[in-house]
């Protein structure tokens, strides 16, 4: 049983100079296709849950998921992480649920769209440290609002994230604010701010420094060295679904993600866990788009989801060798929550 928390694997992804990525659950079929993927290429890897996934798959279920994940990926060293928690209730009751790792987003107030200040910001992921630790489980927080650049808009997607307008202040995290966070709150992680949003339609054009601002991170990575830094956002939206999808009857309209060299970079300046669902969500509607287009006959789910279950995998194998993932997975072995709370 490989179940592990964040601390412990970015730590080892901080020694050995690579990243893990978080890629979004919220079914059977996303969650055999990524640890199959990190079974083949020999790779830690965090699952991560979104409220949206919770109340889709409900929390039963979704448990009994990861159990069956574990179960049958004895060697994948697994951490269970709540995606954009955005109240105490919402990390505790992941963790009742056998979550590793929780993300208190308190960027955004608790309706998960108004943007919070720095003094909410910090007591609430303070608090939800505090509760998290004595259970052994890690914590993420973030600084900074995550955004477009490019049109100053949050980027809200399912009823997450924030509406109107952003400052640039608030759209790049402040490298100072930065150090004064994670010393006022301990978190394991951090998530920065700097350009990137969540969904499909991140930018216009490939993107340049004006619009991806690498150089927060660095600066970040400067200042905190032992700071394990988190890019949300980071799906590619690689072209190749793109045309996928609009060849069998989608309409994805032109766009651009980040770059996986981007990403690269960022790894060389202390980022360690990388957010990926979208590129997962395109892949999957490739391959179902694709097999249904070809088979208008066809109406057995198995057929295809395993269609687009082959293309995730693909994916994430991908991106396990990019990020320098693939080949660690068997130098770890999992500490359990019961050694990490020092609770008897
Ligand atoms: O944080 C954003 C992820 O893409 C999760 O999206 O809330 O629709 O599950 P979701
Ligand atoms: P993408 O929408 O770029 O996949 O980002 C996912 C994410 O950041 C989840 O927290
Ligand atoms: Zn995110």
């Amino acid at each position: 049983m490989a179940r592990i928390t964040l601390r412990q694997l970015l730590d080892h992804a901080a020694e050995h100079g690579y990243a893990v990525p978080a890629f979004n659950v919220t079914n059977m079929e996303t969650g055999l296709a990524i640890v199959s993927a990190a079974r083949e290429t020999n790779a830690p890897v965090i699952l991560a849950a979104s409220r949206g996934a919770r109340s889709y798959a409900g929390d039963i279920l979704l448990a009994r998921l990861i159990d069956g994940l574990v179960a049958t990926f004895p060697e994948v060293p697994i951490c269970m992480h709540l995606d954009h928690g955005n109240t105490l209730a919402t990390c505790a009751t992941a963790i009742q649920h056998g979550f590793t790792s929780v993300m208190m987003d308190g960027s955004l107030k608790a309706d998960g769209v108004t943007p919070a200040d720095y003094a909410y910001n910090r007591d609430i992921t303070a608090r939800v440290v505090e509760m998290a630790h004595a259970c052994g489980v890690s914590v993420e927080g973030e600084l900074g609002v995550l955004g477009s650049l490019e049109s100053g808009m949050g980027d809200q997607e399912d009823g997450h994230g924030a509406t109107g307008k952003l400052s640039e202040d608030q759209l790049l995290t402040d490298p100072e604010e930065a150090e004064k966070f994670v010393r006022e709150t301990g978190v394991d992680a951090l998530a920065v701010a700097m350009g990137t949003s969540h969904g499909a339609y991140k930018f216009t054009r490939k993107p340049d420094g004006a619009i991806l601002a690498m150089t927060v991170i660095e600066e970040i990575n400067r200042r905190l060295p032992n700071t394990h830094l988190v890019m949300h956002g980071s799906s590619s939206v690689p072209e190749d679904l793109q045309q996928v999808i609009n060849n069998f009857g989608g309409d994805i309209r032109p766009t651009w993600g980040v770059p996986v060299e981007e990403i690269q970079r960022g790894i060389r300046s202390g980022v360690r866990k990388v957010n990926i669902d979208t590129d997962n969500r395109m892949a999957m509607t490739a391959g179902v788009r694709r097999v249904l287009a070809q088979n208008p006959g066809e109406f057995d789910p198995r057929k295809y989801l395993k269609e687009g279950m082959g293309l995730v995998k693909e994916l994430c194998k991908a991106r396990f060798e990019a990020f320098g993932t693939a080949g660690h997975a068997d130098q770890i072995t999992p500490v359990p929550l019961e050694a990490m709370s020092k609770r008897y």
